[in-house]
Formats: C-alpha cells, structure tokens, sequence
C-alpha cells in the first residue's frame, strides 16, 4: 500500500457519542493514526428503530466516510452492526469493516457464577448475530439481559451522574444482582460512559466488560494484515462531524473525559 494511503484516516461511527468510547481505546492503542468520527446524533437512538432503518443509515454513514478516503470502517455502534454489518461488507467490498458484538463468549469463559448481565439495545438483541452468540457460547450460563430504556438519551445529554441515569441503571441491575450476577457485558458502545455509575450499584465483586479495547486491537490487527498502518511519527489528527448540533457536541465531550476537537455540523441532504 503506498504510503499515503497508509496515512488516510480511520473512519468510525455511531448513531451518537456512544462510539467515542471505541474512538478513546483507538486512540490509545494507535495514536499516530488521523480518525474521522460520524456521530448521526440527528437520528440517535438507533436501538428501537428497524434493523431495515438501521441499516440504511449505515450505508448513508459509510458512504460519507468513503468520500473522506478512509482506509478502514469501524461500526462503533453495536446495533449498527446486528443490523448492517453482514450488508456493509457485502454493499462495499473493497473496505475493511470492523464491527461490535456483545461480548458475550468472554463474559461465559470468565463467570464464576455462571450469571451473565448484558446491556444492551432492542435491535442488538433481535438482530440474528446475538441470537447466534447465545447459541453457541452461552449454553452454560444464564444470561439475564435489559434494555437499560432511555440511558442512551441521558448519555447523549451528558447527564452520566443524573438522577435519571441511576434509576435505569439501578433496575436494571438490582434484579440481575439477586440472581447472582457476577459479570456484565456493556453491549452498547455508550455504556463505558457510566462504568463508575454501575460500579457503584454492583460493587467490587461484579466483572465489567467493555469491549473497546479488544476493538482497538483488532482495528490494529487489520490494519497491519493490509499494510495499512500509518507512517506517521507524529499524533494523527481526530475530526468529529455530526448530525445533529455541532456546538452541543462540543459541549458534552469533556463530561465523556475528552478534549476538545474539531467538529463540524453536516445538514440533512449534505451526507
Ligand atoms: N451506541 C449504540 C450501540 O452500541 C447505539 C445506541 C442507540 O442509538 O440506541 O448499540
């Protein structure tokens, strides 16, 4: 590959901020690396709407990043991958995708209680690949799922610490916690956001799994199989564009522990 395509950015998105915590591990694992974000926070929540909607703004998303030169797509977004990824690599072959799955398979090798919680949306759990990593990691365990209703739209608020933020997360784990839950898979990429919020409600003895890390590795795994990696010696940069409110964005992200970076505000009809 020649180098200037090696220093193309990384393209990743999410129905809103939630994929930052998958952008926060790239970062990390890769820092050399430019990264173009799309936050479609016009459209956010993804997790009720139809995998069919879903997976046309996935489309519309990777387009946009494709007219940006990214070199490889990251769905940042675990509902965007039940319903889309399967058809995003079938619709563009020529882009490497990596997506989200609940992490279900660590979750099962590593309970010692053999009570798995995992949040996440509606579409994640209806879409065929968590049924299919049910079947074949999770025989085992039980699994206890919840939806967490309404915790994406606190998060987009920024309102990790609110009152309402606590309520949701506290129903939905004070049950799973009577069952004898010792692990937790955050199945939905705005989750990480309120692992101290969780923390809090299950105490030490309960594992939490987020799988952003192992993303980033992955992403890095990829890139390195296509010899796509950067050559970069310095910092790469970070580029945010949303669908919704560019200056609310601006607002939210150090509440979500980040600096501020460049964020631009795409119409309706300009994606
Ligand atoms: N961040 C998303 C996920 O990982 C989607 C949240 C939503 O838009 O409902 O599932």
């Amino acid at each position: 590959m020649d180098s200037q395509r090696k220093n193309s950015p990384i393209g990743i998105f999410d129905s809103g901020v939630g994929g930052l915590s998958v952008l926060r591990a790239i970062r990390t694992q890769l820092p050399n690396e430019n990264i173009i974000y799309y936050a479609d926070q016009a459209r956010v929540p993804y997790g009720a709407r139809s995998l069919a909607e879903i997976r046309s703004f996935s489309e519309e998303i990777t387009h946009f990043l494709l007219a940006h030169g990214v070199k490889i797509i990251v769905v940042a977004c675990n509902t965007a991958s039940a319903a889309a990824l399967q058809n995003l690599r079938k619709s563009f072959p020529d882009i490497p995708f990596v997506g989200m799955e609940p992490a279900v398979k660590p979750a099962a090798e590593q309970t010692n209680s053999g009570v798995v919680g995992v949040l996440a949306t509606p579409a994640t759990f209806q879409g065929r690949l968590y049924t299919s990593l049910v079947e074949r990691f999770a025989s085992n365990v039980t699994l206890l799922q919840n939806t967490c209703a309404g915790l994406v739209e606190e998060i987009e608020r920024g309102a990790l610490d609110g009152e309402k933020t606590h309520q949701i997360l506290d129903n939905a784990l004070r049950d799973m916690l009577a069952h004898g839950l010792d692990t937790v898979v955050l199945g939905c990429t705005h989750y990480p956001f309120v692992i101290p919020q969780i923390a809090k409600i299950t105490e030490e003895d309960v594992r939490i799994i987020d799988p952003a890390p192992a993303i980033a590795r992955q992403v890095e795994y990829r890139l390195e199989t296509i010899n796509a990696k950067s050559t970069r010696n310095a910092k790469g940069k970070i580029q945010l564009y949303t669908s919704g409110d560019a200056e609310a964005l601006a607002s939210i992200l150090p509440k979500l522990g980040f600096e501020s970076f460049p964020i631009t505000g795409i119409k309706k009809g300009q994606i």
